[in-house]
């Protein structure tokens, strides 16, 4: 029997490369060796989108983009969260196992109260209860689907160490394996993947390179990389500079080899080691975009493939919910 790989990407906007990167490439290298079933937190996402066409729309684009990052949905289960109702009931069942304080403790929680707080303002201002108990939807995500690993970046670590222990607290509370405790993989090379100001590439700090970006736009945000003064002729340390960091991420590593020389061989400014990133990122990058085109102008073959998934993923669900209820006394 294979392990079972399970990730889900919340469809709040568009798609950057830290995302390819860190979340969307090394789950798709994962199903090679698990059996994998990935999805759209569309239930995540509606805690902070409220505007009904911006989120259908985010959510064919996210799907969109995972097909055209190779997700061949006839070997992964591939679906909408908000088409697995299963996923409610194991939610409910698992508040009775989760601790507020835990929730207290949530990354994504305590950034809200800090920033309030900063503000004066009331601790929990523009907290909804979607936010607060995020991890236990998270949580239910995983349980629900067997999963053996969850290939997340960095930031999410935390939300699957909550699924861990509820999952445990549930099974110790009937002393057996009642649920299937996850664990999950972060691939460390490309844990964090820059912006253009150098901090981590997100779509809240405006730093981001989107994945699909046409051709032109692409070259333009690369141009837009913030570098330091260092004159043409200066030897520079390609591992301090994020045109570097993000070129590895494009290049063989032949390319990473020959261009480090020439960047700590000094005579190489800052302008052509943007043209050599967006080189390597454009021959990456355009059969992606030219396939994120083609599901784009299919949005019935994309909601095809999401209900198919969501047929297959139901009936594991159920079963899931079915031993827990039946531990449970319900
Ligand atoms: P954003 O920070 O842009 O809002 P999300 O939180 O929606 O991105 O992230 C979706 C997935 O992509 C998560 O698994 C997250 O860990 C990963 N991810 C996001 N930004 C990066 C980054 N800069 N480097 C590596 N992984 C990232
Ligand atoms: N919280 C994740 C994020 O913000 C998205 C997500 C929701 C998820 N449910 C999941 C990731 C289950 C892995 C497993 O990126």
């Amino acid at each position: 029997m294979k392990k079972i790989s399970l990730t889900g990407i919340k469809p709040t906007g568009i798609l950057h490369i830290g995302n390819y990167f860190g979340a969307i490439k090394p789950a798709l290298e994962l199903t090679r060796e698990y059996e994998a079933r990935y999805f759209i937190a569309d239930y995540h996402a509606l805690n902070i989108m409220k505007d009904p066409e911006e989120l259908a729309d985010s959510i064919r684009q996210v799907a969109a983009g995972w097909l055209a990052a190779g997700l061949n949905p006839s070997q992964v289960i591939f679906y909408r969260q908000s088409s697995i109702p299963e996923t409610f009931e194991l939610s409910t069942m698992l508040m009775a196992f989760t601790s507020k304080g835990l929730m207290n403790r949530a990354h994504a929680y305590k950034a809200a109260v800090q920033a309030n707080t900063e503000k004066n303002a009331d601790p929990d201002a523009g907290v909804n209860m979607g936010l607060f108990t995020y991890p236990v939807l998270m949580a239910a995500d995983i349980i629900l689907f067997d999963s053996d690993v969850v290939p997340v970046g960095r930031d999410q670590v935390q939300h699957v160490e909550m699924a861990q222990d509820i999952a445990q607290a549930v099974n110790f509370n009937y002393k057996s394996e009642i649920l299937r405790v996850p664990q999950a993989a972060v691939q460390d090379s490309v844990a964090v993947v820059p912006g253009l100001d150098g901090r981590k590439m997100s779509k809240s700090y405006g730093n981001a390179i989107p994945l699909f970006a046409p051709e032109k736009e692409l070259r333009k945000l690369i141009m837009r990389i913030v570098t330091n003064s260092q004159a043409v002729e200066e030897p520079k340390d390609p591992e301090a500079s994020q045109i570097f960091l993000l070129y590895k991420l494009f290049a063989s590593a032949e390319e990473q080899q020959a261009l480090a020389a020439r960047y700590r061989g000094g005579g190489m400014g800052w302008g052509e080691a943007k043209e050599e990133l967006f080189r390597a990122a454009n021959r990456e990058l355009t059969p992606l975009r030219q396939r994120f085109e083609a599901f784009m102008a299919e949005p019935e073959k994309l909601d095809a493939i999401l209900k198919q998934g969501a047929e297959r993923a139901r009936p594991i669900a159920a079963a899931t919910v079915a031993r827990f209820r039946k531990a449970a006394g319900i």
